[in-house]
């Protein structure tokens, strides 16, 4: 492995965020120069839930401004960079197009190497991120266990190099943040309501209802929140008209069966593969109470990424890159690639 420091400019548009980042790395240090985001949460609330063709259209008229902040808050231009890299999927074919296009557009232009990515592994590499503007040295312990749990994933995996990883087990049906989203909106929590019930659960008795802890004792690293979807549904119902302590009580009995279940088989990954440490990433990683949990809980150093990298974001998808690249895994005919909007692991 090089190393030799890199200039990495990426995008990330795989699903309702814009982003594009600088970030400057090598196998023993990463900073991040410049990390800008341009959330569509508000547009997609008024219909509860992300509209692809809305969100292809908001990437396309936002990236290329960004990409020029970026730049110039990173303080550099294009000549300054090495490589460029651009999430490939999965995610929305619409939103992955507009960003893998704009990116190997630049690459080709100004003849610069060019990187896609996956997404989950990009999320996979954000605990290792500092804040904007901050450094960070580097020393990875392998192997680790990565929980990854958004929207749109929820995947265990085991880590066993900065090129060599192994899926254990993903959601049958709903992923995690897919299941906070669909209670919060129960609860009349609007949408995305995963913040939203967390800061309800906070309030609430987390042992008021008992809600089922789905493939808790299944032997495998699979889970299935539909399920517990459901009970708290029908709860619901039996309760009639919710007051506000039913929704904290009914959001903190919720969010405990999740994160136990999510920490249960995270730590029967991170035993059986010997894992040196566990990461957890993705949007619900988020979550104050799965936080606390972890850090009360764990016999593991505990990975998880700042605040500002639990979402959808370039800066985790340059970290990706680099290991991709460093690992010599350049995509030489790329201007062929197309969006994969369920590129698998
Ligand atoms: O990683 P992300 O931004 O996008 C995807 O790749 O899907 O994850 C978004 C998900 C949403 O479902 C959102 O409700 C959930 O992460 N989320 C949370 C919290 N913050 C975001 N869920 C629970 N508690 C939170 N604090
Ligand atoms: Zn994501």
């Amino acid at each position: 492995m090089t190393e030799t420091e890199k200039k990495i400019l990426a995008i990330e548009t795989s699903c309702d965020e814009t982003s594009v980042a600088v970030v400057q790395m090598s196998s023993a240090r990463v900073r991040v120069l410049s990390h800008v985001v341009n959330s569509q949460i508000v547009i997609h609330a008024a219909y509860g839930g992300v509209v692809p063709e809305v969100a292809a259209r908001q990437h396309s008229r936002h990236l290329i401004p960004l990409i020029e902040r970026s730049l110039r808050e990173a303080g550099l231009q294009m000549a300054d960079i090495d490589l460029i890299a651009a999430t490939q999927g999965p995610g929305l074919v619409g939103s992955l197009m507009v960003g893998l296009e704009v990116a190997k557009t630049l690459a080709w232009l100004h003849r610069k190497p060019f990187m896609p990515v996956n997404h989950l592994l990009g999320h996979m590499w954000s605990w290792l991120l500092p804040q904007p503007l901050q450094s960070q040295s580097l020393s990875l312990d392998f192997p680790f266990v990565c929980l990854i749990v958004s929207g749109g994933h929820t995947e265990l995996l085991v880590v066993e190099s900065t090129g060599r990883y192994r899926l254990l087990g993903r959601t049958l049906d709903d992923a995690a943040g897919e299941a906070f989203d669909k209670v919060a909106k129960l609860l009349g929590l609007g949408y995305p309501g995963g913040p939203a019930l967390g800061r309800r659960a906070a309030h609430g008795d987390r042992t008021a209802f008992a809600f089922p802890r789905p493939l808790l004792h299944s032997g495998d690293y699979n889970f299935s929140f539909s399920g517990l979807k459901t009970a708290v549904l029908y709860q619901v119902r039996a309760l009639g008209q919710l007051n506000d302590q039913h929704v904290d009580d009914l959001a903190a009995s919720f969010e405990t069966a999740v994160v136990e279940v999510l920490l249960a088989k995270s730590y029967a990954a991170a035993t059986a593969c010997r894992a040196h440490s566990l990461a957890v990433v993705g949007g619900v990683s988020a979550n104050q109470y799965l936080r606390g949990q972890l850090q009360d809980q764990s016999t593991w150093p505990i990975l998880l990424p700042e605040l500002t990298y639990t979402g959808d974001n370039a800066a985790m998808i340059a970290a990706a890159a680099y290991w991709q690249y460093a690992d010599r895994r350049s995509a030489s005919q790329f201007l062929s690639l197309a969006a994969r909007p369920n590129l698998p692991l």
